[in-house]
């Protein structure tokens, strides 16, 4: 059976010099891909670094399972329980061999060595690299290194995942193969959080949090994909393809994700 991994925040403030995010709140759909966006700087990576448990210098309370948590408790639990992709996948690595990577983590964590192998061996397999354990992950390519990066970020089976940008440094490709991975881990009941700059990746996400002006405002991907004002409210331009999926919409024809669009764009 799988419990859902209820993640949210109440009245949460947090900032450095400046105050970043003032009473933001906000609650995760347990099992679906939320999108983060909002201008630069509007606080997309803090708030990961607050969920993934590394950053607490923040006031108001962290939800987990309904619990209001104080940030340091919260730190200890979401350290566990969710994983970071960063934008860079060489941020995630430390070795020549991807098998030390691996064991490096499995180890920090104190997961019980009788696992690891099949543990490993399955994460590999979700992002496809399963011919790499002995490799030299320097050698691999960009779009397979962060493909890496996701399967040293799934191995020791958290509930939850955060993405940084985790595609901005990939070619096409090696982007849509991860918009694939991102819907077999949905399809094996991960909470996942992808923050983008890049609005096309609206239609890859089930749902939104959209940071602007200090706070947080949650939408559905159809209520963003209905109502261009919500991105422009929030100082953000919609791209050339979501011009098109407006197009689209008001002629009736629904586009929901990037499969609808090709088929659209196909049958005109
Ligand atoms: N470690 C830090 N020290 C001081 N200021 C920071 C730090 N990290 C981010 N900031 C500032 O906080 C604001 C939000 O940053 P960030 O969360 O990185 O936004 P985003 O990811 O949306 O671009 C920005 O003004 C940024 O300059
Ligand atoms: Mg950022």
């Amino acid at each position: 059976m799988v419990v859902p991994f209820k993640l949210g925040a109440k009245q949460l403030v947090c900032g450095y010099e400046q105050v970043v995010l003032n009473r933001a709140s906000f609650q995760l759909e347990p099992g679906k891909i939320t999108g983060v966006i909002g201008q630069n700087g509007s606080g997309k990576s803090t708030l990961g670094l607050i969920l993934a448990g590394l950053n607490r210098n923040y006031r108001g309370r962290i939800i987990l399972d309904q619990q209001p948590l104080k940030p340091r408790v919260a730190a200890r639990l979401l350290q566990h329980e969710t994983a970071l992709v960063f934008q860079n996948p060489d941020h995630s690595l430390l070795f020549t061999r991807v098998r030390d990577d691996f064991e490096f983590i499995l180890q920090n964590f104190q997961v019980s060595g009788s696992s690891w192998g099949e543990r490993i061996q399955h994460a590999l397999s979700i992002v496809g690299l399963e011919k790499f354990l002995d490799a030299n992950p320097y050698e691999l390519s960009g779009g397979e290194r962060q493909r890496l990066a996701i399967a040293l970020a799934i191995v020791r089976d958290p509930a939850c995942l955060i993405y940084d940008e985790a595609t901005s440094m990939l070619d096409t490709d090696a982007r849509t193969r991860i918009y694939q991975i991102l819907q077999d881990l949905k399809t094996a009941h991960k909470t996942q959080l992808w923050i983008t700059h890049n609005l096309d990746e609206l239609l890859v996400v089930d749902n939104v949090l959209v940071l602007a002006n200090h706070t947080i405002k949650q939408y559905t991907r159809a209520e963003i994909l209905h109502q261009p004002k919500i991105l422009v409210q929030a100082g953000l331009k919609p791209t050339l393809v979501l011009e098109l999926v407006y197009q689209l919409q008001k002629r009736g024809h629904e586009v929901q994700n990037l499969a609808d669009l090709q088929r659209e764009i196909h049958a005109l």
